[in-house]
């Protein structure tokens, strides 16, 4: 159980909801007084420092198949099937930083599950089984090269370039007036390159298309499922008491069929605000609070850190990859409606070693 405990200046209703407690609406500029959220099932903040020393940064599963390393999983690939180990390492701005955080390998796993299985109704996902909380074991697709942004609201990357001044992003127009954070009309799509080495480049639909990254037919397709896996995420999201902002999603082709990649709605590749908090943070101008790495991406910006290379790397100190771990499990929380259950006492590697022997 955690509790934590925020004032403000203003002097609100609340209305006593599951395992929460919501803040209405104002009700006049006078005194201060507490919003309380409670969350019933997080596990402590000292569970998590205990398990700073139990992360898991990297694996060595030579049996598993031929091994590739990403930013945040190392992939095994066995003739027609890939066995996905997500690390808790963590990226941003494009790069992995030393310092892992807690449970975040399970965080992501298992949100990444959740949202596949939903997904599945609109298109077909790479999933095949769970053995571990930390593994997927998933088909083996080829790739397209392209990463595929939708967008509900103006933040993140499409702010910092709206906001020196630029109006179209990926061939995308904006309309002028828009404000940081504010909801778009209708989601955009602002793809990204996917090259194997070096930053992702913005890009349009055109020019994905015209260089030949992506048949015509199926970029097509691609886009009408990505809008129609946002909008279940989004109304999946809703239900819960948040807003899913925005998120990148990854496709690949197995022996024909299009088929939904990487990982789906985790916080690493998705934005997600608090619902009741939105439209009062969005008219004051304040920000917006992150149940994402956006949160981290904040901190290091603060630090003065955005990846470029004349920029030296911060080390994340234990209360920051603590704070991540937090949000990544309150997001998790939240959104499943399950406790988050940690298997803890036994060293990551140890327990993973015993759940995967039948793929060797
Ligand atoms: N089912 C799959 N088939 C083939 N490639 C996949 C599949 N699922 C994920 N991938 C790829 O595996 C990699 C996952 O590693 P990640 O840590 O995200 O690294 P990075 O983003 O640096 O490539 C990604 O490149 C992703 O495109
Ligand atoms: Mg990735």
């Amino acid at each position: 159980m955690d509790i934590t405990i925020k004032c403000k200046i203003e002097i609100v209703w609340f209305q006593f909801g599951k395992g929460r407690v919501k803040k209405v609406k104002p009700l006049r500029d006078k005194i201060s007084i507490l919003i309380i959220r409670y969350n019933k099932h997080m596990i402590s903040r000292d569970t998590v420092q205990q398990n700073l020393v139990n992360c898991l940064i990297g694996s060595d599963f030579a049996l598993l198949g031929v091994k590739r390393v990403g930013k945040v999983r190392d992939c095994y690939t066995k003739q027609n099937k890939r066995i996905i180990v997500v690390t808790d390492r963590v990226s941003a701005f494009d790069h992995t930083f030393k310092e892992a955080i807690p449970f975040k390998g399970q965080v992501l796993n298992q949100i990444s599950a959740y949202f596949m299985e939903a997904a599945g109704t609109i298109v077909p996902t790479h999933i095949i089984s769970l053995p571990d909380p930390n593994i997927t074991v998933a088909k083996e697709c080829v790739p397209y090269p392209v990463e595929i942004i939708v967008r509900g609201y103006l933040t993140g990357h499409a702010w910092r370039v709206y906001k020196e001044g630029k109006r179209k992003l990926c061939g995308v127009v904006l309309p002028d007036g828009m404000k940081m954070n504010q909801k778009f009309e209708k989601p955009i799509i602002t793809p990204t390159t996917k090259p194997d080495e070096g930053h992702d480049e913005d890009i349009s639909r055109q020019e994905i298309i015209e260089r030949g990254l992506v048949p015509k037919l199926v970029y097509e397709k691609i886009e009408e499922k990505a809008l129609e896996l946002f909008k279940q995420g989004s109304e999946m999201a809703a239900k819960r008491g948040l807003i899913l902002v925005d998120t990148k999603y990854e496709f690949g082709d197995y022996n024909g069929e299009l088929t939904l990649i990487d990982e789906v709605h985790t916080p690493d590749s998705s934005r997600f605000f608090y619902a009741d908090s939105y439209k009062e943070n969005f008219e004051k101008e304040y920000k917006q609070k992150q149940l994402s790495k956006e949160f981290l991406r904040e901190w290091l910006m603060d630090k003065n850190f955005q990846g470029e290379e004349f920029q030296s790397v911060p080390a994340l100190d234990d209360e920051i990859r603590i704070d991540v771990a937090m949000r990544y499990i309150e997001l998790y929380e939240i959104i499943t409606g399950r406790e988050f259950v940690a298997e803890i006492g036994k060293p990551i590697e140890k327990r993973i070693e015993e759940n995967i022997q039948q793929y060797y």
